[in-house]
């Protein structure tokens, strides 16, 4: 394998050992996109006979950041959302993620959604990767099955997040 997941997890740390913001954040999206378009390590983590939604391939102990490996199965849409805490990268592995930004204009309050207005769509192609900081509005939908390689700040298994919804 050119890459393996013990060198990414180790550059990866190295990255947040020297700085755990924004700064650091946008080296290991660099190295998420690097192993995106490595077709050892996408068949090694995301090959044809993987069917798991979601899988922690890495979880660093001293940052406390995770790796995953995504097989999303067939068309969907989500809402737009944030990670509460939490940062997050998005790796496209196989298939295209069409991704949208979105301004939050009005807060969340108790059971009422914040409201959001959308910024601009793009597509993820394999061997393409963007970065989302804390409080960073998007919304993936995908035509097909896409497999996708992520990183979040923390495990987000159980954090509530705020909804939104849409305004024109
Ligand atoms: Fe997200």
């Amino acid at each position: 394998m050119s890459y393996t997941l013990e060198q990414l997890g180790a550059d990866c740390r190295a990255a947040m050992d020297k700085d755990p913001g924004p700064a650091g954040r946008e080296e290991v999206r660099k190295f998420i996109a690097k192993v995106c378009a490595d077709s050892d390590f996408v068949a090694e983590y995301l090959g044809p006979d993987n069917m798991t939604p979601r899988q922690v391939i890495y979880e660093d102990d001293k940052h406390k950041f995770c790796i995953l490996a995504h097989v999303y199965e067939g068309a969907k849409g989500s809402n737009p959302h944030d990670h509460g805490p939490s940062w997050a990268i998005y790796g496209q592995a196989v298939g295209v993620t069409t991704m949208t930004d979105w301004e939050k204009v009005a807060e969340p309050s108790g059971d009422t959604p914040g409201k959001v207005k959308k910024v601009k769509d793009y597509d993820m192609t394999p061997g393409i990767a963007y970065l989302y900081n804390e409080g960073d509005l998007h919304s993936p939908s995908r035509t097909a099955t896409t497999r996708l390689i992520r990183v979040e700040g923390q495990d987000l298994t159980g954090v509530k997040r705020d909804k939104y919804e849409a305004v024109a």
